[in-house]
């Protein structure tokens, strides 16, 4: 895959040099494409896009679905080849970690982990509070509870401590606290607003989860947040005070789930007013949708379509990529069949969202983000 002028692999290079492997390496023989590259030639291609990534030191990322991964060998070989870091889609919600009050389930969390190690990748945890995907024994809705408020306090001390132990060393950043404000910038009224009596919770959470794995990165995770707007706004002066309570928050999380339907976000003025507070920035769960078709869910019904859809792609690497402080780029998945979207913007029908198609081949999406990596030289190394 990829531009001809990419294809240059080492083993490729070593051909052009005469087949002369200990040509490969050297400065004046292989200039830049293999530049950054250690001696030991790694196991994705130097057109990768985690290659073409680690020249400014941008972890580039994805979703992993555990029921494809080691299944499906595609979605497997691609997952390890493309991508310097790996968030877990559901195996590390609490739903999927604790369906039984106090019995764990981690080997779904624990294989994704063992991948990562095996394929020197990095680890997104996600995601340690949200008022979705909680276990049935706890709530249905995030909303309502039949637990009283010290129950709810205590279960939740239990469940940081627990997680954030178990995977102690082998995460890179945590989503510590997932969207827990709504579009209008009000705190949203969940069990543990409740329970808590407002956003106490928060600082309580970033707290423990410090105490539990301090090496970690500590982040606070939201949609819009791209947009400059209240939602936006209220995150940031959250983030003020919990830094002039001196809570250890390390990081703000852009999910980035983009639609063609709306403009383009003030993505890289918010991604550098997050940073000037001191903190890291990450692209946490890209994807860019589109209006498609009711019965052939991800097939756009405008067919120019994808030329939006590349625009935004490119655009929100690129503001992450002139931002220092933006750490890593995450689409949410790679493959057009395992994204949530159809299933979740469904009315209209939207899908097409991700830059591998449903046969898990490249799409124009792809050869977008390649090439602003390839071309990205001038970008700040973080
Ligand atoms: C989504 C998953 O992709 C779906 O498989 C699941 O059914 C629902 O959750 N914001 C988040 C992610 O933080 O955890 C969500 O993931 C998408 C929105």
């Amino acid at each position: 895959m990829g531009r001809p002028w990419l294809l240059l692999s080492v083993t490729s290079a070593a051909a052009l040099l005469g087949g002369q492997l200990a040509f490969v390496g050297s400065a004046t023989a292989v200039p830049d494409l293999v530049a950054d590259r250690p001696s030991a030639a790694p196991a994705y291609p130097a057109d990768s896009l985690r290659a073409l990534g680690a020249r400014t030191g941008l972890k580039i990322g994805t979703a992993v679905n555990m029921d494809q991964l080691g299944s499906n060998e595609k979605y497997t070989q691609i997952t390890a080849e493309q991508f310097s870091s790996v968030t877990a889609e559901n195996v590390m919600k609490w739903a999927e970690v604790e369906a039984v009050r106090g019995t764990y389930t981690w080997e779904k969390a624990d294989q994704m982990v063992a991948f990562a190690k095996k394929n020197k990748q990095l680890v997104r945890g996600h995601t340690l509070l949200w008022h979705n995907q909680l276990p049935a024994w706890l709530s249905s809705d995030g909303y309502t509870t039949t637990l009283s408020n010290d129950e709810v306090k205590a279960v939740l001390k239990k469940h940081v401590f627990a997680q954030l132990r178990h995977f102690k060393g082998d995460v890179w950043q945590w989503d510590v606290v997932n969207e827990a404000f709504d579009d209008n910038g009000q705190p949203r009224e969940t069990i543990w607003y409740k329970a808590w009596g407002g956003t106490g919770y928060i600082a309580d959470v970033f707290r423990w989860a410090h105490q539990a794995d301090p090496k970690a990165l500590l982040f606070y995770n939201d949609y819009n947040l791209e947009f400059t707007g209240p939602k936006s706004n209220a995150v940031y002066e959250l983030v003020k005070s919990l830094k002039a309570q001196r809570v250890p928050i390390h990081g703000v999380g852009f999910q980035g789930h983009l639609s063609t339907q709306y403009g383009y976000p003030d993505l890289q003025s918010n991604l550098e007013r997050f940073a000037a507070l001191g903190q890291k920035v990450a692209l946490t769960e890209v994807d860019v949708r589109t209006f498609t078709q009711a019965d052939a869910v991800n097939t756009p019904v405008n067919p120019l379509a994808s030329y939006a859809q590349e625009s935004y792609w490119s655009r929100s690497l690129k503001a992450c990529l002139a931002v220092r402080a933006c750490i890593s780029f995450t689409p949410w998945g790679f493959g057009d069949s395992y994204s949530w979207v159809p299933g979740w913007f469904d009315d209209p029908q939207e899908g097409a969202a991700l830059i591998y198609d449903e046969q898990l081949n490249p799409k124009s999406q792809y050869y977008v983000l390649q090439q602003d990596l390839a071309l990205a030289a001038g970008a700040p190394r973080r």
